[in-house]
């Protein structure tokens, strides 16, 4: 007769059965919970961004177009040289810029800068752009995404971590907007 005290082989099985259950439920509730909460903690996303330096500003000489690159300030040891970023410095004026994410609006290929046109062009799908960013033709929806920027001490920055998109990081990080063209 077995004792009361001891437990069957069968009984242990099914709690080692529902333990281990147990811990495979955990492990697939916690992204799906993470992720349903996302949008509650989506303020803390924005310790993603930084002000990153992308040079000075006498490297950016007025009525110009240059090509400026930046490290993303989140980067993980996988990252390799993808962490440089590119990006569109336009001077209009002494204090006055923009910088444009180097991708196309429509599906991200690189743009590039023709100064005899005066326009971006994405060589993927004939996409353009003109000088000030807004859309000049092709598949591309709107205009080119622009970085917040400021100017310190002789030196432009961007709100850099994210790429750029048609919300507005700065107003969510409840500071005040720089000065954009
Ligand atoms: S990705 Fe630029 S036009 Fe399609």
């Amino acid at each position: 007769m077995p004792d009361e005290n001891t437990i069957s082989r069968r009984g242990l099985l099914m709690k080692l059965g529902v333990f281990f259950n147990g811990l495979v439920a955990i492990g697939l509730a916690v992204p799906i919970v993470r992720y349903l909460f996302s949008a509650v903690t989506r303020g803390r996303a924005n310790s993603y961004l930084s002000w990153v330096p992308i040079g000075p500003i006498s490297e950016f000489p007025e009525g110009e177009t240059r090509l400026a690159t930046f490290r993303n300030p989140f980067v993980m040891p996988a990252d390799g040289q993808t962490v440089n970023t590119a990006c569109w410095v336009r001077r209009i004026s002494a204090q006055q810029f923009q910088v444009f994410a180097v991708n196309c609006a429509h599906l991200g290929c690189p743009v590039r800068w023709f100064p005899q046109s005066g326009l971006f062009l994405c060589p993927c799908h004939g996409g353009a752009y003109y000088r000030d960013g807004s859309r000049a033709s092709g598949p591309p929806e709107r205009g080119l995404f622009e970085y917040p920027y400021k100017v310190e001490n002789g030196l432009i920055t961007i709100l850099a971590g994210e790429l750029p998109t048609p919300g507005d990081p700065i107003a969510s990080l409840g500071e005040e907007r720089p000065p954009c063209a």
